[in-house]
C-alpha cells in the first residue's frame, strides 16, 4: 500500500513557479531516495509534504487520504515528521531536552516519550553517551544525528529526512543511512533527500529530480543499476 501519493504537485514561491507537477509514490515500510542536484527543488517537495509550503494546485495523499490544507502540526499527529534541511537543533539545550521537544505532540503520554527515547538512543548509541550535553557543542555530524533522532520522537509512520548527509565524513554518512535503514525495517517509512549517491545502497526505491521535475524512478533491483550521473545530466 501506498502510504504517500504525490499527484500532479505544483508548488511555487510566489510567481515564481518551482515544481511543475510531479507524480510519484512511496510504498509502506520501504526508503525512498529523492536526488538531485542543488535547487532542484528536493527540499520545496518535502516542505509541501510537511505542510509548510501550500501547493498552487495537486495533491499530496497520505495513509489515501488526502492532506489538504492540513497545518503542520497535524500532519505530525497523523504521522508525518520532518527532519529539516540543515541541522536544526536547540543548540543551548542538552541533547535529551532536545529529543523531549521532538514529542511534543505526544507531551501527555510519558511512558510514550520514554519509550520513544529509549528507541532512538539505541538507533544511536552516540547521542545516548551525550545526553547530558549542550547540543551547541556537538560535531557537526552528531548534530545531525540529533536532527533525525528528534524527528523520530514523535514516533512517525513516514520519517522524512532533508540531507542528512551533507557535511558529513563517509563514514559518518554511513551510520546515518544505516540508522535509517533500521528504522524502516522496524516499521517506519523513510523519505530521504540527498545528493549524494551513496545513500542508493540503502534505497528500495529512488527517483531523480531535475529542475522541478521528476524525470527518473527506479525501484527494487533497479535502484542499484540506475545510472545517476547519466540520471543528473539529464541523459
Ligand atoms: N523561499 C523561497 N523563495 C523563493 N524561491 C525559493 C525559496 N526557496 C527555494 N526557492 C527556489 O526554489 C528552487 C528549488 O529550491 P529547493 O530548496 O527546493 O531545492 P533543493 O533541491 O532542495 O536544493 P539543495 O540541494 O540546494 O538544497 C530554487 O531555485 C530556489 O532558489
Ligand atoms: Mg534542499
Amino acid at each position: 500500500m501506498a502510504i504517500l501519493e504525490i499527484k500532479d504537485l505544483v508548488v511555487g514561491y510566489g510567481a515564481f513557479p518551482v515544481l511543475h507537477g510531479i507524480d510519484f509514490v512511496v510504498e509502506e515500510g520501504e526508503v525512498c531516495v529523492l536526488l538531485g542536484l542543488n535547487g532542484a527543488g528536493k527540499t520545496t517537495t518535502v516542505t509541501t509534504i510537511a505542510g509548510l509550503l501550500r501547493p498552487t494546485s495537486g495533491q499530496v495523499l497520505f495513509e489515501g487520504s488526502p492532506l489538504g490544507r492540513k497545518p503542520p502540526s497535524s500532519r505530525v499527529k497523523s504521522g508525518i515528521s520532518l527532519s529539516p534541511e540543515g541541522r536544526r537543533v536547540f543548540p543551548r539545550m542538552t541533547v535529551g531536552q532536545n529529543l523531549k521537544l521532538g514529542a511534543w505532540s505526544q507531551r501527555r503520554s510519558p511512558a510514550l516519550v520514554k519509550r520513544q527515547m529509549k528507541l532512538v538512543l539505541d538507533y544511536f548509541p552516540r547521542l545516548a553517551e551525550r545526553e547530558h550535553q549542550i547540543a551547541g557543542t556537538l560535531s557537526g555530524g552528531e548534530q545531525q544525528m540529533l536532527a533525525v533522532a528528534r524527528a523520530m520522537m514523535s514516533n512517525p509512520k513516514l520519517l522524512i529526512i532533508d540531507e542528512a548527509s551533507l557535511g558529513l565524513s563517509p563514514t559518518l554518512a554511513r551510520v546515518v543511512w544505516e540508522a535509517t535503514a533500521r528504522i524502516a525495517s522496524d516499521g517506519t517509512t523513510v523519505l530521504m533527500v540527498e545528493q549524494n549517491a551513496g545513500a542508493l545502497p540503502f534505497a528500495d526505491r529512488a527517483l531523480v529530480m531535475e529542475k522541478g521535475t521528476l524525470i527518473r524512478t527506479a525501484v527494487g533491483e533497479d535502484v542499484k543499476n540506475l545510472d545517476v550521473r547519466a540520471a543528473y545530466l539529464g541523459a
